[in-house]
């Protein structure tokens, strides 16, 4: 069963932005897109550890600060031709709260 924990409420979190929650099993970015979607990545970037946090989220992906590699949130996958990925998390958010189970996702 599913653990939940109860980490944010989604308005503390700036659309196209993210918020780094640090747990038991290490930094996580909760990201936001522009239509309310969240998704929760670790926080560091498949390429050299950069903050996926301080990027900025276009449509379904963040941008990394450092060099620019984008990583899918949906999957935590590295755009072509960048090969890398970084581990999710599953997020919801229920009545504006939003909720990460520190579990990753397969
Ligand atoms: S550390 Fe993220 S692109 Fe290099």
């Amino acid at each position: 069963m599913t653990e939940w924990i109860n980490v944010a409420k989604l308005e503390d979190i700036p659309r196209q932005g993210a918020r780094v929650v640090r747990t038991a099993a290490g930094e996580i970015a909760i990201f936001r897109t522009v239509d309310d979607e969240v998704f929760a990545l670790r926080d560091k970037c498949p390429h050299k550890g950069g903050p996926l946090s301080q990027g900025i989220v276009h449509g379904k992906k963040v941008a990394c600060p450092l060099h620019d590699w984008k990583i899918n949130l949906d999957t935590g996958l590295a755009v072509a031709p960048d090969v890398g990925c970084a581990a999710r998390f599953p997020v919801r958010v229920i009545d504006g709260a939003v909720n990460l189970s520190l579990t990753p996702e397969a």
